[in-house]
């Protein structure tokens, strides 16, 4: 009998230890710039009813019509694996009705989102996303903020090499008059087309201008543009809009044929691209989806929201920076029995105060834990043997020292949190 060693999904990945570190340090960073701006987090469930997301992103977009992770439940209902968070938020925001006790809400999510996609670099089919959504204003000022957000957010964690892309798609009282001469101009050049948009061309006609296949793009770049048919509320909320990204000193660029592969989408769509990922290039995106709330069974409450995608940000970053630099370690060394139960103390209280701190749970030689300490790049290392055992004392070796100064020093052991506080000071020598 062959024995088959059972790999993870396809599109799947573990995140190991070694980019673990990556993970918080980009998280940490993201959560206290999110936390600038009053979000405050919400975590919902990863299946939800598929009706949920059918609903909203439409049924004939790429997401709900080939991507999805949908099943059947025991109980026969239709479940699916959330390939985005935006629809889960305003569920949530519906059902907890929570525009009662908040006029406006500044949401944000963290998490895993499932696609079922053809996998490449910076394409998966479990990935993250760091999303967040402004509920409660129909003003640009809202897009304004949520947009500066983004970007913050993004150069936050390192990456600059990034442009800001906008569009505006309009209303339900424009876009029907530019669907119509966009479908127009496109059938007189059906045939060059490729068939996923001649197909589009009756089901979702915008989305043709964002094919990146060549001919579709040539075809494409001489289309109308949404701009000029934008009706007096649309042209002006975006004239507002562009004037507050001035003020903020923040390039973008006008991206005429940025359509977004979700239909919930209204007015102002942005995205913001990185250079170095090839086609999987953008890093965040979002906009405007004023009619998602009611559609969804809530009250007319207007929104805007984005998302980013951590885990292509994190392939930019590693590309660019060095690993994160490991903080120092303590490093506990015993010798004997009754100096390892001593040393189970030491390590309690140490850790009690604060301080991170390894040991060999092998219990093996002097000499092979010290090759451990060193091993973990710890910057001091506590050594309990017998002569430490009676005098009540700890030697504690620098690994580090810088000449001149004592490479080992004997301290009392109820003075050593004090004594290393002096020379860690208050980070304590954390790492994760
Ligand atoms: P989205 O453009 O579908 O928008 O996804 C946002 C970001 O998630 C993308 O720009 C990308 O960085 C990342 N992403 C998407 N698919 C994948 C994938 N298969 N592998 C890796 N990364 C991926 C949304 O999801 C909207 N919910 C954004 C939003 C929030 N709009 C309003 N509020």
């Amino acid at each position: 009998m062959t024995k088959h060693n059972i790999q993870a999904i396809r599109g799947m990945r573990d995140i190991l230890p070694t980019q673990t570190t990556w993970w918080h340090r980009m998280e940490d960073q993201l959560l206290s710039v999110l936390k600038l701006y009053g979000y405050k987090e919400i975590r919902t469930p990863i299946l939800e009813k598929t009706a949920l997301f059918s609903r909203s992103i439409g049924e004939q977009t790429d997401i709900v019509s080939k991507e999805m992770y949908t099943f059947t439940d025991r109980d026969g209902s239709s479940l699916t694996m959330r390939p985005e968070g935006t629809a889960s938020v305003v569920r949530a925001f519906v059902e907890h009705n929570l525009i009662r006790a908040e006029p406006v809400n500044r949401l944000f999510y963290m998490g895993p989102m499932f696609r079922h996609e053809r996998p490449q670099k910076g394409r998966y089919r479990q990935f993250y996303q760091m999303g967040a959504e402004l509920l409660g204003s129909a003003d640009p000022a809202a897009d304004v903020e949520l947009m500066e957000l983004m970007v913050r957010c993004i150069s936050s964690v390192g990456l600059d090499d990034t442009s800001l892309h906008i569009n505006s798609l309009g209303c339900s009282e424009c876009r029907p008059a530019y669907r119509e001469k966009l479908v127009e101009y496109l059938k007189k050049h059906e045939q060059r087309l490729c068939d996923d948009c001649k197909r589009r061309l009756e089901t979702n006609p915008l989305r043709v201008l964002d094919c990146k296949k060549d001919a579709c793009i040539s075809v494409s770049q001489k289309a109308p543009h949404m701009m000029d048919f934008l009706c007096h509320d649309c042209s002006e909320h975006f004239e507002t809009v562009r004037a507050g990204l001035s003020a903020l000193d923040l390039q973008y660029e006008l991206d005429h044929r940025m359509v977004r592969g979700l239909d919930y989408y209204g007015r102002t769509t942005f995205e913001l691209i990185a250079k170095g990922l090839g086609a999987q290039n953008a890093v965040a995106a979002g906009g405007r989806y004023d009619g998602l709330v009611k559609q969804i069974g809530g009250p007319d409450v207007p929104a805007v929201g984005f998302a980013s995608g951590l885990d292509r940000i994190l392939l930019l970053l590693q590309e660019q920076l060095q690993q994160p630099k490991a903080m120092p370690v303590l490093f506990l060394v015993t010798h004997g029995n009754e100096a390892w139960l001593e040393g189970l103390k030491i390590s309690a209280m140490l850790r009690r105060d604060g301080f991170k701190v390894m040991t060999d749970v092998r219990r093996g030689s002097m000499k092979s834990q010290m090759k451990r300490a060193d091993k973990d790049g710890a910057r001091f290392v506590l050594i309990v043997g017998d002569d430490e055992l009676s005098s009540g004392q700890v030697t504690v070796k620098d690994m580090v020292a810088t000449p001149g100064s004592a490479k080992q020093i004997s301290v009392p052991s109820d003075e050593l949190s004090t004594w290393l506080r002096a020379r860690l000071g208050d980070g304590k020598g954390q790492s994760r």
